[in-house]
């Protein structure tokens, strides 16, 4: 596990190595001090040394105490470069082995644990290893050291450390075998109030007209109680850890000077001396709190790094083949037998043993009632869901054949959801075609019938997009969409009911003109409306998961009964044009 954070290090490895060595100095200088300063009182001041012996000891001192300043600095240094570094490159590798996942990997973790995963986790791993970087090295040789230094002095006084010894050690073990538990509750309340914010920032607007603030401000009070209680249970540990530790060593001490000072007046120990111990005494605990610092952050970061672990080790469920240079020839579509499941089980399937052959260039129409997994099908072209069984080709290959770049740069979607993203309106259409000239920009604004509106913008095409595109209408992020689908110039296109908040005389000219502009390109137009889908070459008609029809608009108005009753319904409403 460690190995593969280490490996993560990357350019900062030399960083997390010279912060320790540095480290090092500065120890080795704060363990000699206290036994020039003995020296200094016992044979400089109280002894024959003299003046000349106690300024040249003095401005040795001085000397070390800048050297171990200035070395402990530069630690600190490189320690910040590795730590932060670190914790930069696991987010850049998490965020790049998101983007791989595929829809059911995302619906694994869900989005809210993801985003805790790449904060809240990598900060508190950036944390340890900052302590760890820091600490790690220094501690333990710390304690060695004085713990010499000390026994070199008094070997009676030294007996003391050996009676607090088994009460730290069971303290430590305990802290680690009931920590992590508890810490790794107390991150999955993280995920859950996580979870709860977004899914309500997401959707304020239904909140707010369902006037739900109060209800949802309770469900969140709940859920911060919840994490309050297991962070309680969890810092209950350190609130119990701490004291003992602290009470071992300030005993440690009271012991120290009591019967140091015994020692001194029986003439058994020289003055400088007891000061010197004292000192080395001061470090030996000093470094104790450092080591179960040490001990706590590690396992506190363990439940964390597991965390980061199982995003890194996932492995995406539909993979992707890189080195494939095969593109589609053009853009015909074909299912054999296939049927597909959103879970794992074969019995609970979406699509039932499809069978259709779509040639390149042709209009298709699909209607069907809502859950008919329209959507699904035509996510299946560029892959975003894998099949569960049967085949399905596009442009004369397999779909597995194509790297995900070929293939989805010959499949555009133009999904049900219109999704935008903060940036400017150009921004937003670039993402289609980032090539793309000022021309080609109108132009595909004026098949999605959305150029009229963008040239009232003020800022026409930089207009700035708020998060979410919450500064446009329904209808407007819709043909805004279409533009930018319309941009990347695909052989397959598929319009996923994107019209679907677009008035019928404004969808009836976005249709003629995507027929009229994208001669040559295979057209998929799933919709409600048996308007925008008269003009198809041939309409299919979906039920639960099948295919129940195919044929012209007069063909099915005759032979499916289906069609025929959704054309009569909105014929009575005035639909059917
Ligand atoms: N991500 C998902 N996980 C599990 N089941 C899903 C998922 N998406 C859709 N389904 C299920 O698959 C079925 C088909 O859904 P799909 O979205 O393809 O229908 P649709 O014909 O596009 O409906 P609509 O006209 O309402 O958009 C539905 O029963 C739905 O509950
Ligand atoms: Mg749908």
């Amino acid at each position: 596990m460690l190995k593969q954070l280490t490996s993560l290090l990357g350019e900062y490895r030399k960083d997390a190595i010279l912060a320790p060595l540095f480290i090092l100095v500065e120890v080795a200088m704060e363990l000699l001090i206290p036994y020039l300063v003995s020296g200094l009182i016992d044979y400089g001041v109280l002894g024959s040394g003299g003046i000349v012996y106690t300024i040249k000891i003095g401005a040795l001192m001085v000397f070390m105490a800048i050297a171990a300043l200035a070395f402990g600095a530069l630690a600190g240094r490189f320690a910040a470069r590795a730590c932060t570094g670190l914790s930069a490159n696991i987010r850049d590798a998490m965020f790049e082995k998101i983007t791989e996942f595929s829809f059911s990997n995302i619906d694994h973790f869900s989005s809210a644990s993801l985003i805790t995963r790449l904060t809240s986790d990598v900060n508190n791993v950036q944390n340890a290893f900052l302590m760890f970087l820091r600490l790690g090295l220094q501690a333990p040789i710390q304690l060695i050291g004085a713990t010499a230094m000390a026994v070199l002095i008094s070997r009676r006084l030294s007996v003391i450390f050996l009676a607090a010894i088994p009460v730290l050690a069971i303290t430590m073990v305990y802290m680690m075998k009931n920590g992590y538990p508890r810490f790794q509750e107390m991150l999955k309340r993280v995920d859950d109030m996580n979870a709860s914010v977004q899914e309500n920032l997401n959707n304020i607007r239904v909140v707010k007209s369902y006037v739900r603030e109060e209800y949802e401000s309770q469900k969140f009070a709940e859920q911060t109680k919840t994490l309050q209680n297991t962070q309680f249970i969890a810092e209950r540990l350190i609130l119990f850890t701490l004291p003992i530790l602290q009470l071992t060593i300030f005993g440690c001490i009271v012991a120290v000077v009591w019967l140091g000072g015994n020692l001194v007046i029986q003439k058994g120990l020289e003055l400088g001396q007891l000061s010197a111990f004292i000192s080395y005494i001061s470090q030996i605990l000093i470094s104790l709190m450092f080591l179960s610092m040490i001990f706590l952050l590690s396992v506190l970061s363990r439940a964390s790094v597991t965390r980061i672990q199982e995003v890194l080790a996932e492995s995406p469920s539909i993979s992707d083949s890189p080195s494939s240079t095969l593109t589609p020839n053009d853009g015909s579509i074909e299912f054999v037998d296939a049927s597909f499941s959103y879970g794992d089980s074969s019995s609970n399937l979406a699509l039932h043993h499809i069978s259709l052959s779509i040639k390149s260039g042709e209009t298709i129409g699909i209607i069907g009632g809502t859950g008919s997994a329209k959507s699904t099908l035509v996510q299946l072209l560029p892959r975003l869901y894998e099949l569960s069984s049967g085949k399905l080709y596009v442009g004369g290959n397999p779909v597995e054949d194509y790297s995900f770049q070929a293939l989805r740069s010959a499949v555009a979607l133009v999904l049900q959801k219109s999704t935008l993203f903060t940036g400017s309106v150009r921004q937003n259409l670039l993402w289609g075609n980032p090539n793309a000239t000022e021309e080609e920009l109108i132009h595909a604004c004026c098949i999605a019938q959305i150029m009229e509106f963008i040239k009232t913008l003020p800022n026409g095409f930089d207009t700035h997009v708020e998060q979410g595109g919450t500064n446009f209408s329904g209808g407007q992020k819709q043909r805004l969409c279409i533009a930018r689908t319309l941009l990347t110039r695909p052989k397959i296109i598929v319009f996923d009911d994107s019209t679907s908040a677009v008035d019928t005389t404004t969808d009836s000219r976005i249709h003629e003109g995507i027929r009229r502009e994208l001669h040559g390109t295979t057209i998929l137009i799933i919709s409600q409306r048996i308007a925008s889908l008269r003009g198809a070459d041939r309409i299919i008609v979906m039920e639960n998961g099948s295919i129940c029809g195919v044929g012209t608009h007069e063909e099915l108005l005759t032979g499916n009964a289906i069609y025929r009753e959704i054309a009569n319904l909105q014929e009575k409403g005035g639909l059917v044009s």
